[in-house]
């Protein structure tokens, strides 16, 4: 086991000196996690391919799972990227810096590592001053996943990446907790329409603003369909506990919750719930663990918690999870992504 050095940085002005000394250690070959305004990443120089092998190692990731290479502007796409159709120049023009990841054919000078040797590369300028500054500094493109073991779910703050990946990078930027909270949307642009892989932090509605037309993939809620990249599993983003999402009207959902959560606790479970704080009036006298994430309007606040709240119900150690959903529209879409992820199929749709 190497040590990991954390080192504070302000998420605002970063410390140019801090930065640097980050910077050397990507130039040596090291890997260091940064904070993005979506989660932390695991970065590591993406046109190196022995470094790159190093961060599919360090998350116990297989290597059929792509990376994103992370540029500090849409400059930096000719290195990277084989050709970009102008669409890419518009949704960069729009949407970034920020949480879009665009799918678009592979530069040969991009390590196959890093696209787990398919001939598409997925691309993306995060809006985060110090992960900026840092691919400044080191002058190439950084290739980073979530900074968090395989399968887990993503870090929102420095203590989670600490959690699953101590002793297996060298350093990490601690920039406090991260505004978005759940990744970027990865968006296909060599599919005939574009197509969102992932959900995230950019909402369907706004990328059908820009381009009228926009397909979602659709094993995202039918398991059973292809899965549209290599590395978007089912199960995923997962806490330890058996975890079971419910959809529905809110005030159905609710009260099936209940019902569950008092059969879970009859068999001798300890049962975790994931709520809004307006929903907690539903569950009072229940020997429950319960978790909120602001108010269930507030689908920015819901998504920053997401992760938190999720790691904090599995340091409670409960054995089962019951989550609400939050609708499908903007951000609920990416949110009920992780959660039905996180249940591994156990959806249950409450009329
Ligand atoms: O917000 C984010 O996207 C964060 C921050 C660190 O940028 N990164 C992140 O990376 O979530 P990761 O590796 O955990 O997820 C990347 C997703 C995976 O589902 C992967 O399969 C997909 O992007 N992906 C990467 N390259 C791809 C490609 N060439 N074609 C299709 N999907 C790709
Ligand atoms: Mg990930």
């Amino acid at each position: 086991m190497r040590s990991t050095l954390v080192l504070p940085i302000d998420p605002v002005t970063p410390d140019p000196a801090v930065i640097e000394e980050a910077a050397a250690v990507l130039r040596r070959g090291g890997l260091v996690a940064f904070p993005t305004e979506t989660v932390y990443g695991l970065g590591a120089n993406a046109l190196d391919a022995g470094t790159v092998q190093r961060i599919f190692a360090a998350k116990g990731r297989p290597a059929s799972d792509p990376l994103i290479v992370h540029l500090a502007d849409c400059e930096g796409l000719p290195q990277v990227v084989a050709e970009a159709p102008q669409v890419a120049y518009t949704l960069a023009a729009h949407f970034w810096p920020g949480p879009l990841t665009l799918v678009l054919p592979r530069h040969p000078q991009v390590p196959l590592a890093v696209t787990a040797g398919g001939p598409t590369v997925a691309v993306r300028v995060p809006a985060h001053p110090v992960a900026l500054a840092l691919i400044r500094a080191t002058g190439f493109p950084i290739a980073a996943p979530s900074a968090n073991r395989f399968g887990h779910l993503s870090p929102t703050q420095a203590a989670h990446v600490l959690d699953d990946l101590e002793g297996r990078v060298d350093v990490i930027l601690d920039g406090g907790p991260t505004p978005v909270g759940v990744e970027s949307t990865v968006l296909s642009l060599v599919t005939p329409v574009p197509t969102i892989l992932r959900p995230g932090g950019v909402s369907r509605e706004a990328l059908m603003a820009v381009l009228g037309e926009v397909q979602v993939a659709e094993r995202l809620f039918s398991p059973e369909a292809p899965l549209p990249s290599p590395g978007v599993l089912t199960k995923h983003y997962a806490p330890r506990a058996r975890l079971t999402l419910y959809c529905g009207p809110r005030e159905a959902v609710l009260h099936a919750m209940r019902e569950a959560a008092v059969q879970e606790i009859g068999r001798g479970q300890r049962v975790g719930l994931l709520l809004a704080e307006e929903d907690l009036p539903a569950f009072t006298g229940l020997q429950v663990v319960f978790q909120t994430v602001g108010m269930g309007v507030r689908l920015d606040e819901v998504a920053r918690q997401l992760f938190t709240a999720l790691r904090a119900l599995d340091h409670a150690n409960v054995t089962v999870i019951l989550a609400r959903d939050f609708g499908a529209t903007g951000l609920g879409l990416a949110i009920r992504d992780r959660l039905t992820r996180a249940a591994a199929g156990s959806v249950i749709n409450v009329k």
